[in-house]
């Protein structure tokens, strides 16, 4: 099978894609024939060498957490799903033709593989997140990085829950933040004076890590009341920095639930071919991505 893998840290062109062995589905695992394949910073970090401390990695090594596609194998002790089901969820190596999952649900009827393969990491980070801030229904809640993937997935999961966010995003985005239902404006020079004429806020989470620990903590009055996932010197200020992965399954039953209510949709910015991930982790990694980018595969 057709496989990315990288052999050195470093560059895009480390990535190449290969042919090897396909993968076997273990006991309380699935194999998927991959259609496509979400693309997180969290790979161009790996591929990096940045964040070994949480996803150690052993050379050559594939890429990839999401994935969506159809079952082919189903391991020992596995029920509920059989081979030719359509599934989306999270597992290793998903930047391949095939790979295993170590957690998956049905695809909500008329998602595509496209789009269902953007949905399992974000879904994931943005509920454990707004778990971790504690913000409740009539609070309000800032989001600084508001576009991406996260973002995308934090502003309509608060929007569901009642709560009002104030959403910062580049000047290309603030229609789209204003469309997932938030208020939005524009990050850099004078934004803290901008949000601060919006009202007060009762939680802040830093998506970006540009920055802005200390604004956001002013901003809130309280480093308890701030979370951030980009940021490694947020706990200098007191602030949690959140890298623990929640219960993926119940991110993914969410994520059924809201999709099947019409209260969840992340955009695919662009999908590429297999071998063009190298061009995917270039985009990301330009940091402007609106909703998820994808790879297709097959
Ligand atoms: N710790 C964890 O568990 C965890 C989990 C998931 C992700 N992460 C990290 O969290 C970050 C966000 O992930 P993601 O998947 O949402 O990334 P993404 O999809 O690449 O989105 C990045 C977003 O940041 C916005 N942005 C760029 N510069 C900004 C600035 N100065 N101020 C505010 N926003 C800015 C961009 O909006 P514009 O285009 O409008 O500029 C873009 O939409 C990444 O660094 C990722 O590695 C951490």
């Amino acid at each position: 099978m057709k496989k990315v893998i990288f052999a050195e840290f470093g560059d895009p062109d480390v990535l190449h894609l290969i042919d090897a062995d396909e993968p076997h589905a273990g006991p309380g695992r699935i194999r998927i024939a991959v259609r496509a394949a979400g693309v997180n910073p969290a790979d161009w970090r790996i591929r990096e060498g940045q964040v070994l401390g949480a996803h150690p990695v052993e050379l050559p090594s594939g890429l990839g957490l999401d994935a969506a596609g159809v079952v082919d194998e189903v391991g020992e002790g596995v029920h509920g799903v059989a081979v030719g089901d359509r599934v989306f969820g999270e597992g290793a190596n998903t930047y391949a033709e095939f790979a295993v999952l170590s957690a998956w649900a049905a695809m909500p009827d008329g998602l595509t593989f496209e789009e269902a393969a953007g949905y399992p990491s974000v879904m994931e980070t943005a509920l454990r997140i707004l778990h971790e801030v504690g913000v409740r229904s009539g609070q309000r809640l800032l989001v600084s990085g508001a576009a991406g993937g996260v973002g995308s997935a934090v502003l309509q999961v608060a929007r569901d829950r009642g709560i009002a966010v104030v959403g910062t995003a580049g000047a290309a985005n603030q229609d789209y933040l204003r469309g997932l239902g938030a208020t939005a404006t524009t990050y850099g020079e004078g934004w803290v004076e901008r949000v601060r004429r919006l009202g007060r806020v009762d939680a802040a989470l830093d998506l970006a890590g540009a920055g802005v620990i200390r604004d956001l903590v002013e901003l809130t009055g309280d480093p308890a009341r701030v979370v951030s996932i980009a940021d490694l010197d947020a706990p200098a200020h007191g602030v949690r920095f959140s890298g623990v992965a929640g219960s993926v399954p119940r991110a993914l039953a969410t994520t059924v639930d809201l999709i099947a209510r019409g209260r969840l949709h992340i955009p695919v910015a662009r999908s590429y071919p297999l071998a063009g991930a190298a061009a995917a982790h270039i985009d990301s990694r330009a940091g402007h991505t609106r909703g998820r980018r994808v790879l297709l595969v097959g």
